[in-house]
């Protein structure tokens, strides 16, 4: 191991242990009055003698231990009344969780002063009484569940002033009157079963399914089910674009079907009336070959390929393709399309691209163009005024995603820690030259693990680049990939260089925790991997952090240490703190020196650790995987 990385190590520790000092004092009387003055039976060991920030069930602090910021108590048997001026005093706290508890308290007051909060669960308390008149004091609030308590009263109209709401959840509960016209884009999901709710569904929520009003006396006439997920917006109600809708209706469901197939049929027949056919354009670096199909009044409705392209096949072998759906992400739907010919292919849905054709197809001809070991080639696309289409490669082995989290236990393979650096390593180096592109301006703009896969060497090779630019800028949605988006990316278009490199943190943090970058932890709060991690490092310093998979390997510790340190380094809050990807690689590959150039044996690197001090975390890291 080299100088550098034990200063590293020894560096990162450091500021670890340094941190340990300060400590939200008012904040800790806070929850210390709370505590004292509520029923519980479960013990806490929260005491005015230890650290708030290290040690303290449930309590969370913010970076520099100024203040308590998120709070996780379910299931403590937390009775009776929340007292007055104790958890209000959290003003900055983000996460609220008190669920699964048997608290009798009206809602409490004074939890409007808690202004940064982000996701507050009550469910499955005693909690009675109305809600809250205006929501509109929590600016930030992205899941309210209040489900299973005994509320009553009407659902406040200000709920619709959360303008970053993604889940609404006041389920069985008593709440009475009419459903007021919730008119928030965010929302992806919402459930006001079981309440004593009538009148009629506002239009503003016809998009969700019916289950998530059933068990009131609602009229949902005039109501559709919806045909797309509610993050899609509806396609339009034009004459062209009803039968896919309806053959959305039939097909949405169906994971193996002719989907595609029935697609491109759709686009083959509205347009009959106007055109007669297709071209299929075949590029050859300057010098273009067009090969026509068949006629074509304006040749716009057209499959172009890029070089190198080692397909022989045309629209109308895609039109036979059976498809398979693989994904749906914040740019559309993936498609698995097997060919008569036995080729394989990916071939991608666009939805919401703003562009006109001249500036999608330049788009498309910068993307198109590149080649390089860790980028996934473009091999054609197409454009029409109602179908975008990309076609790529496909991956057998699937994408980093599910290796990585597909089927874990029974019979799975894990992925070793070489091989999470191939891909962290090819991943990295892949986006690194994406940033050289189009005069060094090129953002890759979704970096996740369910857009890396493995190239022929088994090295990460990234795909799905450039697709921000295209796109009507829509808010980023809750699903996994807010997970890898970095603060300042606001919609799909903000992304830049320097949130790549951010997302890219959350990829390398994911390969070494093994955990997704939103994840469940068993209960139902969500947990952001980032937040995870720097808490964990932060508390205690343990192998906590890591993969158990990855602890079953010798001699790999300082390697994880520095490739967290990287991590952290990606996933900094300031964008311009952010190492470029050129560094990073850089960082990536002195690691990848130690590790192919004389790893140490088991018995050198007990020498090696008696000569220099044992850094704690390795000797820590040790123990804690003897113990398993
Ligand atoms: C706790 O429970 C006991 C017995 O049920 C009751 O007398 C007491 O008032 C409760 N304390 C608080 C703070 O609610
Ligand atoms: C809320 O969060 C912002 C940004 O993190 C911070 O500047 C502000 O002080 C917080 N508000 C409170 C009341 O802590
Ligand atoms: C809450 O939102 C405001 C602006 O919308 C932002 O400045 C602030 O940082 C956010 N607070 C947190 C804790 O994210
Ligand atoms: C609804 O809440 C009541 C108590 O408040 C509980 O007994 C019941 O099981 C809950 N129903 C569901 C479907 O969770
Ligand atoms: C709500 O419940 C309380 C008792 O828990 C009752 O006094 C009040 O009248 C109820 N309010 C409504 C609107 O039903
Ligand atoms: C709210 O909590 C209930 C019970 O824990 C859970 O089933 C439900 O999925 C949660 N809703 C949301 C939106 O997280
Ligand atoms: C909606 O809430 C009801 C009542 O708690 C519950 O039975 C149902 O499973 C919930 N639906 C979903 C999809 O969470
Ligand atoms: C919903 O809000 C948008 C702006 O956020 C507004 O343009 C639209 O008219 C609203 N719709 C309804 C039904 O209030
Ligand atoms: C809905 O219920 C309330 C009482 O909870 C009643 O006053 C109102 O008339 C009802 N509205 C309709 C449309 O039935
Ligand atoms: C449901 O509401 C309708 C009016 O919206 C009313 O006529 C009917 O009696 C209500 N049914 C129940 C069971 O409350």
């Amino acid at each position: 191991m080299g100088v550098k990385s034990i200063f590293s190590i020894i560096f990162l520790l450091g500021t670890i242990s340094f941190q340990g000092f300060a400590e939200p004092v008012e904040d800790k009387q806070a929850l210390l009055d709370f505590l004292n003055n509520i029923n519980h039976s479960r013990t806490l060991n929260w005491n005015e003698y230890s650290s708030v920030c290290n040690t303290w069930t449930g309590v969370t602090c913010s970076g520099d231990h100024s203040r308590v910021i998120a709070l996780h108590l379910p299931g403590i048997g937390f009775r009776g009344e929340i007292p007055p001026n104790t958890l209000g005093q959290l003003s900055a706290v983000q996460i609220l969780s008190l669920r699964s508890n048997a608290i009798t308290s009206p809602f409490p007051s004074d939890f409007s002063k808690l202004e940064n909060l982000t996701a507050l669960y009550l469910q499955y308390n005693k909690f009675s009484g109305p809600l809250p008149i205006d929501f509109s004091v929590w600016k930030n609030l992205t899941i309210i569940n209040l489900s299973n308590n005994g509320f009553n009263g009407s659902i406040p109209s200000s709920i619709s002033k959360l303008t970053h709401l993604a889940a609404l959840d006041l389920a069985n509960n008593s709440l009475s009157g009419e459903i007021p016209d919730l008119n928030t884009s965010s929302l992806q999901h919402i459930n006001l079963s079981n309440n004593l709710l009538n009148g009629t569904l506002p239009q503003s929520l016809r998009r969700f399914p019916n289950w998530a009003f059933s068990g009131n006396n609602i009229s949902t006439e005039n109501a559709i089910p919806p045909v797309f997920p509610p993050n899609n917006p509806p396609l339009r109600k034009s004459k062209k674009l009803s039968e896919p809708a309806l053959l959305g209706i039939i097909l949405g469901g169906s994971v193996v079907g002719f989907v595609l197939f029935a697609l491109l049929m759709i686009v083959c027949y509205s347009k009959r009336d106007r055109e007669t056919g297709f071209i299929v354009k075949s590029q050859k670096g300057e010098g273009s070959v067009k090969k026509t199909v068949s006629g074509s009044h304006d040749g716009s409705n057209r499959l172009v390929f890029f070089e190198g392209c080692s397909f022989a096949f045309d629209l109308e072998d895609l039109l036979r393709a059976s498809a398979e759906v693989l994904g749906k992400g914040t740019f559309g739907t993936t498609y698995k399309a097997a060919l008569e010919d036995a080729t394989t292919l990916v071939v991608k849905r666009l939805k919401e691209v703003s562009l006109v054709r001249r500036d999608f197809e330049q788009q498309m001809q910068i993307v198109g163009q590149i080649r390089h070991e860790n980028v996934a080639p473009l091999r054609a696309y197409y454009y029409s005024k109602d179908e975008k289409l990309m076609v790529y490669d496909f991956y057998g082995q699937g994408s980093v995603s599910s290796i990585l989290h597909g089927r874990r236990g029974d019979g799975r393979v894990s992925l070793d820690w070489e091989t999470r650096l191939r891909i962290a390593l090819g991943a990295a180096r892949g986006i690194a030259h994406i940033h050289t592109e189009n005069g060094g301006k090129l953002v890759h703009g979704n970096i996740k693990a369910s857009n890396i896969f493995l190239n022929s060497r088994r090295y990460g090779c990234v795909s799905d680049l450039g697709l921000g630019t295209l796109m009507t800028p829509t808010p980023m949605p809750m699903t996994r990939a807010a997970g890898y988006r970095a603060p300042e990316v606001t919609d799909t278009r903000k992304a830049s260089q320097a949130s790549d490199v951010y997302s890219f943190g959350v990829l390398l943090l994911e390969l070494l925790t093994g955990k997704s970058p939103i994840h469940n932890t068993g209960g139902d709060e969500v947990i952001h991997l980032v937040r995870w991690v720097n808490s964990v490092v932060r508390e205690e310093w343990t192998a906590e952090v890591f993969d158990v998979e990855l602890l079953r390997y010798p001699n790999i510790e300082e390697e994880m240490v520095e490739m967290l340190q990287i991590g952290m380094n990606c996933v900094v809050k300031m964008p311009e703190q952010r190492p470029k990807m050129a560094e990073v690689v850089k960082m990536m590959e002195s690691i990848q020196q130690v590790n192919t150039g004389n790893r140490p044996s088991s018995e050198t690197k007990s020498e090696v650790s008696s000569s220099t001090p044992t850094p704690p975390a390795a000797a820590e890291m040790g123990s804690s995987s003897a113990q398993q």
